[in-house]
Formats: C-alpha cells, structure tokens, sequence
C-alpha cells in the first residue's frame, strides 16, 4: 500500500504554550490537526472563561494564513473554580472540557486539586450538563514510586470518583500503563482514554539505557515494554474509547538539558507519520482513521471533520527535521528511534 485518505485528524491533548513558543509551535498542529484540545497549564493557568477566551482569541491570531484549525479551550481546575464559570463557558460553546491536576503532578500544575471534595462541585454541574473532565492520572505521593504513579491513581481516585459520580464523562489523558488499558477497557461509565504517540513508540530504556536522555522525558514517564505493547493494543484494537492526545509538549532544549530538565516531548511536527508507521507494523492500517479522526469526535459529541488527509509511503526511510527554531530557542523533535516510511502528503 502506497498511500492512506483518512478523515482530518484531531488532536485531544496538546500544549501550544504563548507568545513566542505558540507562533512555532502552532503551525505543526495547525497543519495536520482539525482541532485540538487545548491544554490550560500557562503561567498563570487558564483557569476561567474570560481567561480561556484572551488564550483562544491569542492562538487564533497566532494561526498561519489560511489555517483550518479549531482550538477547543479547557479551564484548569482549581478548589477555588466557580461552578457558575464553568457552567456559563460550556454552555456559551468558550470552553469544551475542564481539566483536573492533582496539585504538583506535572509542568505548571502547582495550582492543581488537593482535595477532591473541593470540586465536588463544579464536578456536579459538569455532569449535569455533560462537560468532559480530562484528568492528569498521577497521584504525587512522595511515597508511591513514579512508575506506580497512574496505577495507584486508578485505584484512589478514578475509580472512587466513578462510584461518586456515575454520570461524569472523564477522559483519563495520556495514558501509560496496562492497569489503565484494563480498567477503561471493562469500565461501564463513560470513560475513555487519549494515548500519546511516544508512549506507542518507546518504552523506558529509551530515556534511561545507554545514557540518560531527556529528550525522552515525560509525564507520565514511559514505563516497561509490556506496558507499551498493551497500549498498541488498544490503539489498534477500535475500541471507541481510546484515540490520541499527542501530548506533544515543547521545552526549550536548554530547558530539558539540564541538573532538573523539563518534562515534556515535542511531537507535533511528525506524529501522523510516525502512527502510520505503527499501525502499519501491527497491519492495522485500517484502523488509524478510527484512532486519529472518528472515535475522539464521538466522545466529544462533535462531528467528524470534513476534510480528509492522504498519508503516503515511501520506499526508503523519510526523514524529519532534528529542531525547529523559536524566539525562546530550539526545540527538538521526537526522534522515534527507528526508520519511518510514511509522511503527510496533503
Ligand atoms: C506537559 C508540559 O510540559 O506541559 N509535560 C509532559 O511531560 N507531558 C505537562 C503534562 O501534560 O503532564
Ligand atoms: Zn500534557
């Protein structure tokens, strides 16, 4: 097979960052993404409808010339989140989704949740109006080991918020581990799940054998093989409740090479490529289309975009650009660690 047509994808998780970062970045989702989630940890966080209003109204200035690309804004949840905000910025059409950080979890989640009886809530009428929450999956317990982090979470307040709040549509974002794939798989509730395309692509040995690189540093951190192999399951498996949130998250390379790097991996310019490259590996061409562009949209309640993208492949290895410049400095670009013979032809 030469060539793929596939409905515009979406993106349901991406950092667009500001200023000068959004005007680099924003062009390599813009091209091949209809829309996208966007995620709200600014500093200071996106955590109201006026102030996700100035962030959409700065991206859409920010956007090429001729662009065909929709940012769905999110509100950071904070224990101080006005219900009535919340609310008013869903039903105004503003705001798609509100996004839950347990407090220290990840980049800029400083103002995150605590407690979770604080947001009972703004929960509530979220669920009374069928607003998604989108959820950072880690609990940040200097005691639970890092890479026990998402699982632990499941049990202490995913699956204690699904007993309280049955009718809550939750998207567990970026997920990373098979207790994860497991638990949405069998979960009765409207759950679902976003996975990234790193976290399909590598496992931990490549931030941590045969050197350290930060490159490969993320949260939630890449975990074993067979944590990896389960997520390429469910990616190609069409269960509608998995479809992809790159997660693609730029940092500055003096920012990630460093004592205490950031995390964060930058994946816009090259992922539909490098899912094409998986889905073809695991024969599963035919579903991508599902993955990238239909079951995200179902979740949603949005329809699916119009436009289509062509993927082709080649018969030698393409190649991808190492860095894109932007006025904060370079920001490198997922290496996928291995030969890539598709790319976007329109
Ligand atoms: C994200 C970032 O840099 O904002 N980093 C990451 O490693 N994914 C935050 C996040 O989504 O956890
Ligand atoms: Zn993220």
């Amino acid at each position: 097979m030469t060539h793929i047509t596939i409905k515009r994808p979406d993106d349901w998780h991406v950092h667009l960052r500001d200023g000068d970062m959004l005007k680099a970045v924003l062009p390599h989702t813009a091209k091949d993404f209809g829309r996208a989630i966007i995620m709200p940890n600014l500093v200071p966080p996106v955590t109201t409808s006026a102030m996700a209003q100035a962030y959409r109204d700065r991206i859409l200035s920010a956007l090429p010339d001729g662009a065909d690309f929709n940012p769905l804004m999110v509100l950071y949840l904070t224990e101080d989140t006005d219900p009535a905000d919340v609310r008013a910025g869903f039903e105004s059409g503003l705001v798609t989704a509100v996004k839950l950080y347990p407090a220290g979890a990840t980049t800029n989640s400083a103002s995150g949740v605590r407690n979770m009886d604080k947001v009972m809530p703004v929960l509530e009428v979220m669920a009374e109006i069928g607003m998604p929450l989108c959820v950072h999956g880690e609990v940040t317990d200097s005691d639970i080991d890092i890479f026990d982090r998402e699982a632990v979470f499941i049990d202490r307040v995913l699956d204690p918020l699904g007993r309280r709040l049955p009718e809550l549509r939750v998207v567990a974002e970026h997920i990373t581990t098979k207790q994860a794939v497991d638990y949405i798989a069998q979960a009765s509730r409207a759950l679902a799940a976003t996975i990234t395309t790193h976290h399909l692509m590598i496992n931990r040995n490549a931030m941590l054998a045969g050197g350290i690189k930060p490159h490969y540093y993320c949260l939630p951190v890449a975990k074993r093989e067979m944590h990896r192999k389960a997520l390429v399951a469910a990616a190609i498996s069409g269960d509608p409740r998995f479809f992809l949130g790159t997660d693609s998250a730029p940092h500055t390379d003096p920012n990630k090479l460093q004592e205490c790097g950031c995390a964060g991996i930058f994946t816009a310019p090259n992922t539909m490529a490098c899912l094409a490259q998986i889905f073809e590996d695991e024969d599963a061409l035919d579903k991508l289309e599902g993955f990238t562009s239909l079951h995200g949209p179902a979740f949603y309640r949005l329809p699916v975009n119009d436009a289509e993208m062509v993927l082709s492949r080649s018969d030698s290895p393409v190649t991808f650009p190492d860095r894109i410049e932007t006025g904060e400095g370079p920001v490198t670009i997922f290496d996928p660690m291995r030969p890539i013979y598709w790319q976007v032809s329109s």
